[in-house]
């Protein structure tokens, strides 16, 4: 299914999408937000929601980054991406995190020029967290703000935002105000947030000390179950993800740990004895795994406790990104897309594919996936579930891989789009890794083999050299109906080797 049609604006201030929240408040299907798209492209595409006004906030440059705030918290705008996180220290620049409340006026990050400790915001756990959530394409896309937003309990960061007693700060027609993420969170898909409001930014403690486990299906799946233990100034916090609508403390493990208690057994057994741990059964998991897993995991914890700040993180395999990269390998700011006035019916767009301006007549709800096949002929870029889930639609946007299928076009104006058209050299010759993957049969049907390559382009961009685990992590948001995994692995693995990276083992 594709979404309902829909108007689409993209403001430039946090006033501007106020105002449009308002005016699309009046029409029939009401207004909606979007960020990252990870969640809410699925949503709309299974007609689950059906707006009359998309306000986009990705020209809102001013809500990406971090910023210490004062010397024990960390501030994060609502629209840093999950990969952002991934790397300490941060290389998010150029944000004006709007701190309201006590601390006042602008923060930047550290490569910002000003504000309160900046450059100390460095937080291992959030390194630790953003590092489980989905694939590498997600990650660059998807947003802490619109996680905590779509409030899936199954998500890594609400049950982060818990455990670090985050205060989130609201805008709305009226004063902004500040929620903490205890109030925020009602229940699953539930929030404390009005249809006319959005969240800005979110100020967490940082802890003292701090362990995060988790247990998912596979690599880059939604938690099962999942456990967040912090020490804060304030007292313990053991958090669980995934036993109820909502992230949960339990109040009984903090006690033994705020008494002293240490013993992994001890703190297991509370979590397991807790009413909130009382999970819920699905598909999934029955409800006493659930419970077993959260005891399991809390003792875990205890066992892998890391001391706060200082700490390295434990990084995933996007070291950063290739488009944060200039050639001399120094983070720079990644391009913002422009403003853009109210747009609804067909438009004509201009996309930048493969180095060549391309014309297209589109309406805002069809996906860069559906323009790139039938409109500019590039049926090199598959498409296969439409929910962000197989991989197979996977382009380069402004260097790094995106699922062109949650990805609308009329937001891909302005950025560099790579096809896998667009990997051959002028005389035809295969790029390295569609040559590896001819050689390695890497290939049988060939249906995923356009994502699969372009998503090891950029993984040889930014790791050189990756080890096959690495190469596994990298591509595991990528299916295969033919299963030609090994295959595909040895074909990055030669990659690698040929474009000068070698092998790793
Ligand atoms: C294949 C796949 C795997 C995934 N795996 C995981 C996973 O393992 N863990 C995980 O946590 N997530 C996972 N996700 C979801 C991903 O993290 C999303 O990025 C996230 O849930 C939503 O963030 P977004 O920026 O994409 O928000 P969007 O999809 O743009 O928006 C989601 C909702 O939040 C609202 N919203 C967004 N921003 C704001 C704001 N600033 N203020 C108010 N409302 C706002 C939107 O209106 C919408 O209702 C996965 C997604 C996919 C497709
Ligand atoms: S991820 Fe886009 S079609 Fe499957
Ligand atoms: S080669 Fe057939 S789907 Fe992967």
């Amino acid at each position: 299914m594709k979404p309902a049609p829909f108007a689409h604006v993209r403001p430039a201030t946090v006033a501007e999408v106020v105002e449009a929240l308002a005016a699309g408040a009046d029409l029939d299907g009401g207004a909606k937000m979007l960020a990252g798209g990870q969640s809410l492209v699925p949503l709309l595409a299974m007609r689950l929601a059906a707006p009359s006004l998309l306000v986009d906030l990705n020209a809102l440059p001013s809500l990406r980054g971090v910023a210490a705030d004062g010397p024990d918290a960390v501030r994060i705008g609502a629209l840093t991406r999950h990969a952002d996180l991934l790397v300490q220290p941060y290389s998010v620049s150029g944000a004006d995190l709007v701190a309201p409340g006590a601390t006042g006026g602008a923060l930047r990050n550290e490569n910002g020029l000003t504000g309160p400790g900046a450059g100390a915001g460095d937080m291992p756990l959030l390194a630790e967290a953003a590092r489980w959530i989905g694939h590498t394409a997600i990650r660059a896309r998807g947003t802490f703000g619109g996680s905590l937003a779509h409030a899936d309990p199954n998500a890594e960061w609400p049950a982060v935002a818990l455990a670090c007693d985050a205060e989130l700060a609201v805008a709305g027609p009226s004063a902004e105000r500040t929620v903490t993420a205890h109030r925020f969170f009602h229940g699953l898909l539930q929030t404390d947030l009005a249809d006319d409001e959005l969240l800005t930014s979110v100020r967490l403690a940082r802890p003292r000390a701090w362990a995060f486990t988790e247990l998912a299906r596979r690599h880059g799946d939604f938690a099962l179950v999942l456990c967040v233990v912090t020490e804060l100034d304030a007292g313990w916090r053991v958090v669980l993800g995934g036993v109820a609508g909502t992230p949960v403390r339990c109040p009984s493990a903090e006690a033994l740990l705020d008494a002293g208690e240490r013993h992994p057994a001890a703190i297991a057994a509370a979590v397991a004895a807790a009413p909130e741990a009382e999970a819920f059964s699905d598909l999934h998991a029955s409800a006493a795994y659930r419970r077993a897993m959260a005891a399991e995991l809390a003792a875990r914890a205890l066992r892998d406790l890391r001391p706060g700040p200082g700490a390295a993180p434990v990084l995933g395999t996007e070291h950063v990104s290739s488009a944060a990269l200039d050639p001399q390998n120094r983070a720079v700011t990644p391009p913002s897309p422009s403003a853009s006035p109210e747009r609804a019916g067909t438009l004509a767009v201009t996309l930048n594919v493969n180095g060549r301006h391309r014309a297209a007549a589109c309406e805002p709800r069809h996906t860069l996936a559906d323009v790139l096949r039938e409109q500019l002929g590039l049926t090199g870029t598959h498409l296969g579930c439409e929910q962000g889930v197989c991989g197979a639609c996977t382009v380069l946007i402004d260097g790094e891989p995106v699922r062109s299928c949650l990805t609308f076009a009329v937001q891909a104006e302005g950025a560099a789009i790579t096809t896998i058209e667009g990997l051959a050299g002028p005389d035809g010759a295969l790029h390295p890794v569609q040559d590896a993957f001819s050689r390695c049969h890497g290939l049988q049907c060939g249906y995923c083999t356009p994502g699969f390559v372009l998503t090891a382009v950029h993984l040889l961009a930014t790791e050189p050299a990756p080890t096959r685990p690495v190469i596994r992590e990298a591509l595991s948001g990528n299916l295969c109906r033919c299963t030609g995994y090994t295959g595909i692995v040895d074909a990055v693995e030669s990659a690698a080797g040929s474009m000068g990276g070698g092998g790793a083992g």
